[in-house]
């Protein structure tokens, strides 16, 4: 063989070696099944939990992560650092965790820890408790490492100071498109898991929980079925435990969407304010089929599928 040629077919054959590897590479770390959806347009939150589902990670781990990204982001005035306070100025966070297991966790009126999710899941992994709540929530998470932080930030803290010159108190629909996070992760053992996290209602009453730490309403999952969760005004969430309700509607054979759309159909005619307020639901069953519906118009999700993560607008009742 010509020198030349030998330094072309030890070229060809490495560059095609790199490419096969990177070629393989991304066909092993794509696994059809896995999905990963969250709650209005958290595109950078849904795509760390997608690509850590693609690279075989499991899906609370995924979901924790996934959220974190919206905790920590101090534009997010619903969630975590930066979310909106209650009435006397203390930014207070709620947050949930469930597993393909059936173990759940749960903190509830944190103050001082951006990271309530994964709280949640050290309440659920290391305490034989389901849910803490305030002082005790908080000094748990000091004592697990947590570095206590003030989540009020001066944008949020001059928001609030706004508010306090009329005092008026109603819930926004879809607030700078965004309330709470909820996501739902199918890993590639089709086993579902999901988190949830808030900072609540803003400038709510002090002591005022919603749906997003109430295991059942804010999130549930069965993973036989599959999973759902909430957004929107809690305590209308609650009044019907909202993702308990659309798993027990797929469990009795309906699709995600049908679900979705029964249980906000089911708040939809029993309430005279129901044109007052949001609350949306996206579901996802074990084939990873997804659904989703809102009352007002405006809710959208993100879902992660095959390498692409997509906002989805969905229908809605009114
Ligand atoms: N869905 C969040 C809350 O009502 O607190």
């Amino acid at each position: 063989m010509k020198r030349r040629n030998f330094i072309f077919d030890i070229f060809s054959i490495g560059l095609m070696s790199s490419l096969t590897t990177r070629l393989k590479a991304k066909t092993f770390n794509i696994t059809p099944m896995v999905r990963s959806i969250s709650t209005w347009k958290t595109t950078e939150a849904n795509l760390k939990a997608g690509v850590m589902l693609d690279q075989g990670i499991d899906g609370l781990t995924a979901a924790v992560a996934g959220v974190a990204i919206e905790e920590e982001n101090p534009k997010n005035t619903t969630v975590g650092f930066g979310g909106a306070p209650d009435r006397t100025g203390s930014v207070t966070l709620d947050a949930c965790v469930m597993n393909h297991l059936g173990d759940c966790g749960s903190v509830v009126a944190v103050e001082n820890i951006v990271n309530v999710a994964k709280l949640a899941r050290d309440v659920m992994e290391k305490t034989p408790h389901v849910m803490l709540a305030g002082k005790g929530a908080e000094e748990f998470g000091v004592s697990e490492g947590y570095e206590k932080i003030n989540l009020l930030t001066e944008a949020s803290k001059n928001e609030w100071k706004k508010w306090l010159e009329n005092e008026e108190y109603k819930p926004l629909i879809n607030i700078e498109n965004h309330d709470t996070i909820g996501m739902l992760c199918l890993d590639k053992d089709n086993n579902m898991s999901g988190a949830c996290t808030t900072s609540g209602l803003a400038y709510k009453m002090k002591g005022r929980v919603g749906d997003s730490p109430i295991i059942g309403s804010g999130l549930f999952i069965d993973n036989k079925i599959g999973g759902a969760v909430a957004t929107g005004l809690g305590e209308e969430v609650v009044k019907t435990v909202g993702s308990f309700l659309v798993v027990e509607l797929m469990r009795q054979g309906m699709s995600p969407q049908e679900a979705c759309e029964n249980a906000v159909n089911r708040i939809v005619s029993s309430n005279s304010q129901k044109n007052k307020f949001q609350v949306a639901y996206i579901a996802m069953n074990k084939n990873g089929e997804v659904g989703s519906f809102s009352i007002e118009p405006g809710f959208t999700y993100m879902d992660y599928v095959n390498g692409k993560n997509e906002e989805i607008k969905t229908g809605s009742a009114l």
